[in-house]
């Protein structure tokens, strides 16, 4: 493992049984207060956002917002908010998926992605891939193009990289640590 992949393992805190008994909480709190940690994530992940030509970056609320702003500001490109339902304001698109505990919907602003746009999602967290294979799914109902996934963590386990096979369509996705 790398200095910075080792750096950033170690400011990501386990908590047991959290939100709910039997599920261990991938708590990126610590890292987030440690600037030398979020600067070179922030850097890994912008490297990974010119190599995919992306011109957009989404993130995925709420921790996708915290990784994938400055990401966007690093790399010099736009950056898009997918949100959970009922909290944009505009024309919107959305897309039910299932969370590793319960379920939810996620939408953006129609408006804002185009067939002009390569998009790189970015998130903190890859468990069951519900989450992103919905956002890829929105990204393509906008019409622009899935540039690929850039992820802090992958929880190995939960097989989330096979079930986005399909979904991902040959775009890469890319994921810093894998437990
Ligand atoms: C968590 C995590 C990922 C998602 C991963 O978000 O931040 O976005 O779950 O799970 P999946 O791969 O099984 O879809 P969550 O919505 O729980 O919380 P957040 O609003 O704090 O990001
Ligand atoms: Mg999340």
């Amino acid at each position: 493992m790398t200095d910075v992949k080792e750096l950033l393992l170690s400011r990501i805190r386990d908590v047991a049984d959290y939100p709910e008994p039997g599920v261990m909480f991938k708590d990126i709190t610590p890292l987030l207060a440690d600037p030398a940690a979020f600067t070179a994530l922030t850097d890994a992940l912008a490297e990974i956002a010119a190599n995919t030509g992306a011109t957009k970056i989404v993130g995925l609320e709420a921790r996708g917002f915290i990784l994938g702003a400055p990401v966007a500001v690093r790399a010099g490109i736009g950056f898009i908010p997918v949100r959970k339902a009922g909290k944009l304001p505009g024309a919107t698109l959305s897309q039910a998926y299932d969370l590793e505990y319960g379920s939810a919907e996620i939408e953006v602003h129609a408006e804002d992605l185009s067939g002009q746009d390569r998009v790189l999602v970015v998130d903190d967290v890859l468990a069951t891939g519900g989450t992103v294979e919905a956002s890829l799914q929105l990204i393509r109902r906008a019409g622009a193009e899935v540039a690929g996934v850039a992820i802090l963590m992958e929880l190995g386990f939960l097989r989330g990289r096979e079930r986005l096979e399909p979904a991902l369509a040959g775009a890469p996705l890319e994921t810093l640590i894998t437990v």
